[in-house]
């Protein structure tokens, strides 16, 4: 028995099915010219199904039929999309051909993997960035997760560009990028990046920038999980996962829950939202059969870091790099706000007991130098004991030395971009503070 739609609103679409209702998460399609898609999001016990129109088409009309597919949201997946740019539905953006074929593999996006218990945590693998102030107070560890946060403008992209350039490249693991709710031209920049330096055939992109409507960019960084989750779980491979921006996710949420008509939350944001990026942090995980390391944008709205979304998504992450406007404006980059900035993995097991003394001292001597700065401010530095000028000569070294240039940004700039191996860093610290 077919559905009929009774009601159209925006995006949100009521269809009534008398017997047979479909499942949430079920694709269901009108017996229309364009096949409307829709996408099965609850259903109320009378058999009313509130779906969302997935690709916004307005050819559907009330008192169409709608058909079961018995199936979710298929996106290809394997090898065949490696190098290629796909939207959230896994259609090419790219240009190039279609993605067809009877040994094409698909997966439905929404269907959550079998839960591991039994993976056992080896050896924690620290991957090089060749970014001194990240390799140092962030470590990018394997199978984990750095959150890049910071208001509008201050270098969130241009790092994650940076981490995907210097990572990616090292051991060819496979990378995957989901554009959500960004510029639509960061994704031609990044098409760009990964071209010059060689590693499209490595990589996978998913975009739904802004100009996609928020079903979209709600469901692209699933589609990218789930593509990553295909080669961690059946190719047994480690993965590199980008997403920028994370906090677009649940904005797209968020609108989504609000057209759903549904009674808003805590901070503007509705409940549910909070469970979603809870069930999507919780699939960018590695288990017993390979890693994804992820590196996920925060967008921060108005420079507010107690805003809820932001606060809740920080948690997930087990090293948060954040960006400031002041360190901005003070010309340094990145712009790291370098006592804000933590990591979970910063400790003598993971990095060494050389690499883990020495971020304590840089700890406290960047305390020391902040309220130096207050008394400065007052009496001049001058005034200060010879040792307290020492520390605040020392700390501004230091500071300098977390700045360099990046290898993304040349062909801008004309400048040089800089790598570090962790030992140069370290070294380079050493010889500033002790
Ligand atoms: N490490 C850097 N070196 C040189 N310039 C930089 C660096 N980081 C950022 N910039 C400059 O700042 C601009 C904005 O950076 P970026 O696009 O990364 O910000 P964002 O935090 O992603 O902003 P939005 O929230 O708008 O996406 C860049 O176009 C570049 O000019
Ligand atoms: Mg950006």
């Amino acid at each position: 028995m077919a559905g009929i739609v009774t009601t159209i609103k925006d995006l949100v679409v009521l269809v009534q099915f008398d017997s047979d209702s479909p499942e949430v998460d079920e694709i269901i399609v009108a017996d229309n010219e364009r096949q409307t898609q829709l996408l099965v999001d609850h259903l109320n016990p009378g058999g009313m199904a509130f779906c969302l129109n997935v690709r916004s088409d307005h050819s559907l009309l009330k008192g169409d039929s709608v058909q079961r597919t018995h199936k979710g949201i298929e996106i290809p997946v394997g090898e065949i999309t490696i190098g290629r740019i796909l939207n959230a539905l896994g259609d090419p953006l790219d240009g190039q051909d279609p993605i067809t074929g009877d040994d094409v593999r698909y997966k439905d996006i929404l269907k959550l993997p079998p839960r591991s218990n039994n993976f056992s945590v080896s050896k924690p693998e620290i991957l090089e960035t060749g970014i001194k102030v990240i390799d140092f107070l962030t470590p990018f560890v394997k199978g984990r997760k750095i959150g890049v946060i910071g208001g509008a403008g201050v270098g969130k992209t241009v790092t994650t560009m940076e981490l995907i350039n210097n990572t990616a490249k090292g051991d060819g693991s496979l990378s995957f990028f989901s554009g959500i709710g960004e510029r639509i031209r960061e994704g031609h920049e990044l098409w760009d990046t990964l071209r010059e330096n060689d590693l499209l055939k490595n990589t996978c992109m998913f975009f739904a920038q802004m100009n996609e409507n928020p079903v979209q960019r709600s469901l692209v960084g699933i589609s990218a999980t789930a593509a990553a989750e295909y080669f961690r779980d059946e190719k047994h491979q480690d993965i590199l996962f980008f997403a920028d921006n994370m906090y677009r996710y649940i904005q797209a949420r968020n609108e989504l829950s609000t057209i759903l008509d549904q009674v808003p939350n805590e901070g503007g944001y509705e409940s549910t939202v909070f469970s979603d990026v809870k069930v999507l942090q919780d699939r960018l995980s590695s288990n017993e059969n390979g890693s994804i390391t992820s590196v996920q944008t925060i967008y921060v709205p108005a420079d507010d870091i107690s805003d809820p979304a932001v606060q809740f998504i920080q948690h997930e992450m087990d090293s948060i790099i954040v960006l400031s406007r002041k360190v901005a404006e003070q010309g340094q980059r990145p712009a790291v706000d370098l006592i804000q900035t933590n990591s979970s993995l910063l400790t003598p097991e993971i990095v060494g007991e050389r690499h883990y003394v020495l971020s304590v001292q840089v700890q406290a001597l960047l305390q020391k130098y902040e309220s130096l700065k207050g008394i400065i401010a007052i009496i001049g530095e001058n005034e200060l004991s010879p040792a307290d000028r020492a520390d605040y000569a020392k700390a501004k070294k230091l500071i300098t030395n977390f700045s360099q240039n990046m290898n993304v940004m040349t062909k801008h700039n004309g400048v040089p971009g800089e790598f570090f191996s962790r030992e140069e860093t370290l070294k380079s610290i050493e010889e500033i503070i002790i």
